[in-house]
């Protein structure tokens, strides 16, 4: 008898390349970007910085980054075909399906989508990261019947964002705020969604096919709509006082709390400690509502690793903080998970670039437990 293969359910413990791009340290708790420490980059540097740092594999000089940041101003502009595009479907699609479809349509004015030239995919991660936060802000307004705002080139790349979506330019505080959600949003190994962009663009598929594949990867509550589920759960809760109640409740039914757990964090995602420091500066100019979701995560956060962190290696991850902070920045939910493809879009180009160097395609094994040589009965004798 043939012995079975161990299998390994969602890839748990399976290498699937060598990467000097990111280091999720799980047991530490740690996270670094080309050797940095996410705490280093998310108080000293910039969402431009972090791009070049990723993309070219060292922090740039000043002239390097200058040229980046034009670089990335220059694309920032969407074309009139991908508003219609948006608009089109602005009611019947969500913003994450609308966000797939003019990704893929990014490739629009791109004559050689596929390139193996890796200076030239580049500059096509470029056009895509810089065009990600005017795809999702149009996407923002044109499902809330407002015209979207053209990019504004004297702002950075995360507070124009801002800027995009409501039309007001946003305090420091805010924008330094919404710069740290990009930085530590951007890259985060072979998660699902980065893993997705390989399996396409093992086969050759363009740098545009690949991340489509990433934005789609994102749509499920147990990768990219954690934050959306965390708040809903944080809304339900309605009122501090009935967080305890709530959460014994949930997990005495085997509920799951979204923003909690992680495959590879058995200790405290690190990019969660850096929220949770935004989140008790932001208690003290956040309005009555959302003062009272800060108020809800702080207590779930004490209950839940007094009930699972030690015990079972559940501790908070990065979605469970995010989404009182957006909501304190004016971001509606909404927007929660198209923000997160688009700062992680430069994750997934990273990886697209790299993996190309050495370019496997995948074709993982399953073991098959159906029959075999059965008799083909015709149609007319079947019961
Ligand atoms: C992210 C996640 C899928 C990773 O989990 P995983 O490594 O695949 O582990 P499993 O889903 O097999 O869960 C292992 C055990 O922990 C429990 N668990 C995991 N996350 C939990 C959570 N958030 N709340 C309560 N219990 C949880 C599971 O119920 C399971 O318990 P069991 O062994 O008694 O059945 C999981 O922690 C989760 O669903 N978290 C909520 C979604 C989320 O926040 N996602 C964003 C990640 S950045």
């Amino acid at each position: 008898m043939e012995t079975k293969p161990e299998i390994h359910y969602g890839l748990e413990g399976v290498y699937i390349a060598e990467s000097g791009i990111s280091k999720v340290d799980g047991t530490l708790g740690r996270l670094y970007y080309r050797g940095y420490s996410i705490d280093t980059l998310a108080q000293n540097s910039s969402f431009e910085e972090v791009c070049y740092l990723l993309l070219y594999g060292k922090l740039p000089t000043e002239d390097q980054l200058n040229d980046l940041d034009k670089k990335l101003k220059k694309e920032r502009a969407i074309s009139e075909d991908t508003k219609g595009l948006i608009e089109g479907f602005a009611d019947k699609l969500s913003p994450l399906d609308l966000l797939r479809t003019a990704v893929s349509a990014a490739a629009e004015d791109d004559s050689k989508p596929y390139s193996d030239n890796e200076a030239e995919n580049v500059e096509k991660a470029i056009r895509i990261i810089a065009k990600m936060p005017t795809v999702s802000a149009a996407i923002w307004r044109l499902r809330n019947k407002k015209d979207p705002i053209e990019p504004d080139s004297n702002l950075g790349h995360s507070e124009n964002f801002l800027y995009m979506l409501s039309g007001e330019k946003p305090n420091a505080e805010k924008a330094k705020f919404m710069d740290v959600m990009f930085i530590i949003h951007a890259e985060h190994s072979s998660n699902a969604s980065t893993f997705a962009t390989l399996v396409a663009c093992s086969t050759l598929a363009d740098i545009y096919s690949a991340v489509t594949a990433g934005v789609s990867t994102l749509k499920g509550p147990l990768h990219g709509g954690a934050d959306e589920a965390a708040i809903k759960m944080m809304r339900d809760i309605g009122d501090p006082k009935n967080t305890e109640s709530y959460i014994n409740e949930a997990l005495a039914g085997k509920k799951r709390i979204m923003g909690f757990g992680h495959r590879v964090y058995k200790t405290y995602d690190p990019r969660a400690r850096i929220l949770k420091a935004y989140l008790e500066r932001a208690k003290d100019s956040a309005d009555e509502d959302v003062r009272k979701l800060i108020e809800i995560s702080l207590i779930a956060e004490k209950l839940m690793i007094e009930r699972l962190g030690e015990s079972h290696g559940i501790w908070p991850n990065v979605d469970f903080f995010a989404g009182p902070l957006y909501l304190w920045a004016g971001v509606q939910t909404e927007v929660f998970d198209i923000i997160f493809a688009s700062s992680r879009s430069l994750g997934w180009c990273t990886h697209i670039i790299e993996y190309w160097r050495n370019n496997k395609l995948f074709r993982p094994l399953e073991v098959y437990t159906g029959e075999l040589d059965l008799e083909y009965v015709p149609i007319e004798r079947r019961s």
